[in-house]
C-alpha cells in the first residue's frame, strides 16, 4: 500500500512535468521567434538565400559579402538559423537548409511563408555531367528537374506511358556478363506541381521547373566574373573557370559518383549538373509564386572521373566560386524589384 502510494506520488509529478513544460516551453521559443520575425519584417522586404551544408555556408562568409545585422542577426526555427544582413546594401536573410529534398524545400517554404521575402537566391556545389564544362566552372541552369521520383519496377509488368524516361537495370550488362538481373527497370515519374497561379487543390504534372526569365536574363548579362582557379599555391586547375547561363540541371535525393548513371543522366534528361536540393528550391519558390535562380559551382565530375571523385579536394573552390557569382548578382538586382 505504501509502497502503492509512494509510485503514485512519483508518477504525479512526472504526469505533470509532461503535460506542463513541453505545451510551455516550445511554443514559447516559437512565439519569441516569430516575435522576431514581425520586427524584421517592418524593415523588409529581402532577398532570401538558401545555401546547403556546412562547406558552402563558410566560402559564403569568407568572401566577406554578408553584412550582419547590428541588433536583429538572426532568428532560430524548426532547428535552422535564419541570418538576416546585408549584401551589396541590398536586405538578405540567409538559411543552411540542410542536404536533400526534405531540408530544401521545408527551409524555402519557412522562408516564403514567415518572412518578407522579394525572391530566392539558392546557391552551393553541384557534380558535373558536361565533359564541355570542367570542375570549378558555375552554372546557373534555365531549367531543372528532380530525376528521383522513381517507381521501381515489376520486371515482368509493363512500362506505364507516363514515365519521362526509365532505367533498364535488367539489360545493364556492362561489361558483358551473363544477361539480365531482377532488379528490372526504373520508370521515372512526373512531380505534380501546385500553383498560386493555378487552380487550386489541383497539381499538373512538371518535368522542367524553369528559373524565372529576368533573373537568368540578368545572369547572362552579368559582366565578367573573376573566378578562382587555384586550391592552393601548388594546385591549379588546368583551365580558367568560368560562368555558364542557361544549362539543364538535375536533382534528387542520391549523391551520383557513378559514370554509367552519370551518361544516363545526361543521355536522357541532357542535363549538365546533378545536386541534391535544387529543384526543391525551385518548384517551392515556384508554387508560391516567387522568383528563383539556382547558382551552382561544380565540384566533382559525378562518377565520370578515373579515381576518387574530387569534392573532397575542389569542394570549396566550386562552393567559393558559387559565392562569388551569387555576389554579383546581388549586385546587379535593381534595388527596387524583385
Ligand atoms: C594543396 O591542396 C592539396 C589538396 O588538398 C594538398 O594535397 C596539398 O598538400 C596542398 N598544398 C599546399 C602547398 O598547401
Ligand atoms: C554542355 O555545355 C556546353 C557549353 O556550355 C553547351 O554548349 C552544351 O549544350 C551542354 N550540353 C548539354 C547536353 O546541355
Amino acid at each position: 500500500m505504501a509502497a502503492k502510494l509512494v509510485r503514485k506520488c512519483l508518477v504525479l509529478p512526472g504526469l505533470l512535468l509532461l503535460l506542463v513544460v513541453p505545451a510551455f516551453s516550445f511554443p514559447l521559443n516559437r512565439r519569441k521567434s516569430l516575435n522576431e520575425i514581425k520586427e524584421i519584417n517592418h524593415k523588409g522586404p529581402y532577398l532570401g538565400l538558401v545555401t546547403v551544408y556546412p562547406p558552402e555556408e563558410k566560402a559564403f562568409l569568407d568572401t566577406g559579402i554578408f553584412k550582419p545585422h547590428k541588433t536583429h542577426r538572426f532568428v532560430d526555427l524548426s532547428g535552422r538559423r535564419f541570418w538576416v544582413g546585408k549584401i551589396h546594401e541590398k536586405k538578405v536573410i540567409y538559411v543552411r537548409c540542410g542536404v536533400g529534398m526534405v531540408n530544401a524545400a521545408a527551409a524555402t517554404q519557412q522562408m516564403l511563408d514567415l518572412f518578407d521575402i522579394k525572391g530566392i537566391v539558392h546557391f552551393g556545389i553541384a557534380g558535373n555531367l558536361n565533359d564541355s564544362l570542367s570542375i570549378g566552372d558555375v552554372s546557373i541552369p534555365k531549367q531543372i528537374a528532380h530525376t528521383g521520383l522513381w517507381e521501381w519496377l515489376n520486371p515482368k509488368g509493363k512500362l506505364d506511358p507516363n514515365y519521362v524516361a526509365h532505367l533498364d537495370v535488367a539489360s545493364y550488362n556492362v561489361p558483358k556478363g551473363k544477361g539480365s538481373n531482377l532488379l528490372g527497370r526504373i520508370g521515372y515519374s512526373k512531380e505534380e506541381f501546385f500553383s498560386e497561379l493555378g487552380k487550386p487543390n489541383a497539381a499538373r504534372p512538371l518535368v522542367w521547373a524553369q528559373m524565372s526569365q529576368h533573373w537568368l536574363h540578368l545572369a547572362h548579362n552579368l559582366k565578367k566574373i573573376e573566378l578562382e582557379g587555384c586550391v592552393n599555391s601548388s594546385l591549379c586547375l588546368p583551365r580558367k573557370p568560368k560562368l555558364v547561363v542557361g544549362l539543364r540541371g538535375s536533382t534528387a535525393n542520391i549523391f551520383v559518383d557513378n559514370a554509367a548513371y552519370r551518361n544516363f543522366l545526361v543521355r536522357t534528361f541532357q542535363a549538365s549538373s546533378v545536386d541534391m536540393e535544387s529543384s526543391a528550391v525551385v518548384m517551392t519558390s515556384l508554387s508560391n509564386g516567387f522568383p528563383v535562380i539556382v547558382i551552382r559551382g561544380l565540384s566533382d565530375l559525378a562518377g565520370g572521373q578515373p579515381g576518387e571523385n574530387a569534392i573532397g579536394i575542389f569542394g570549396s573552390l566550386a562552393a567559393l566560386n558559387a559565392a562569388k557569382v551569387v555576389a554579383q548578382f546581388i549586385k546587379a538586382l535593381p534595388h527596387d524589384t524583385s
